[in-house]
């Protein structure tokens, strides 16, 4: 089977889920961490070498402050918990995103198990945080903007590659598979420049019932998948 090198998940339909069951829209966050947990372990030991996981959008600080607070509680949460098993499962721990908008508790809670994990050799973890591709974007554009004023890279030398070594997946493949959940089909902002050959995967399931199941079922149907990146499928 042809695995995708790397994989992107917009976890989305956790408040559906809890409002379903008559219960706060964080109910249905909580639920969502045991699917990212069986993601994260079905990536690792098939062998995937990345898996970026849009957790929580620049739009999304737009939201009621009780629901904010209360994802930035679960997160530490998360990641104060499940970095032993990520040691354990040889997975390496990133973030991408305006880290420095984050509360200094979230902030330092990743910075312990990004520290923790940097050994691992195997899956590449990154959580996108306070993301949104047109931020990825503009950051880089202000960082190349820097560096020409300060003489460190020549003036209209800008190329593709060059770019990319100032967004914030610098080094890291596109994504080749972006699953969504909940039935919207919809970027809402995520990987803009990263995702331009990425093959989508529209789940209707909420994240919160999109288990180990879903995600090899997502895979076997990027496998059947032809990319062409604009060529055609003959080279002759
Ligand atoms: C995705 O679920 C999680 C985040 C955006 C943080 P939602 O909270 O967007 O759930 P719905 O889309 O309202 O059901
Ligand atoms: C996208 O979901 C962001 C994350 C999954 C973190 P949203 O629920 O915020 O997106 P929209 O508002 O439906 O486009
Ligand atoms: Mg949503």
């Amino acid at each position: 089977m042809s695995l995708p090198k790397h994989v992107s998940i917009i976890m989305d339909g956790n408040g559906r889920w809890a409002k379903a069951r008559g219960k706060e829209r964080l109910f249905g966050h909580q639920a969502g961490t045991e699917s990212v947990r069986q993601a994260v372990e079905t990536a690792a030991e098939l062998g995937i070498a990345y898996l970026s996981l849009f957790a929580f959008s620049s739009e999304n600080w737009g939201r009621p402050k009780v629901e904010v607070d209360g994802l930035m509680e679960l997160l530490v949460r998360a990641v104060h918990a499940e970095t032993p098993s990520l040691i354990e499962n040889n997975v390496k721990l990133l973030a991408i995103g305006e880290i420095s908008h984050l509360p200094v508790q979230v902030r330092e809670c990743f910075g312990q198990s990004v520290r923790d994990t940097a050994c691992c050799t195997g899956l590449q973890l990154i959580l996108a945080l306070s993301y949104s591709g047109t931020w990825d974007i503009l950051q880089a554009a202000n960082r190349y903007a820097a560096d020409l004023r300060s003489g460190k890279v020549e003036a209209n030398g800008l190329d593709a590659a060059l770019f990319e070594s100032y967004l914030s997946t610098s080094g890291i493949p596109h994504p080749d598979l972006l699953i969504r959940t909940s039935g919207e089909q919809r970027i809402s902002n995520f990987m803009l420049w990263q995702l331009a050959y990425t093959e989508f995967y529209f789940s209707q399931k909420l994240w919160p019932d999109f288990r180990r199941e879903d995600f090899l079922e997502a895979l076997e149907e990027y496998a059947g998948r032809e990319r062409r990146f604009g060529k055609t499928e003959n080279k002759q």
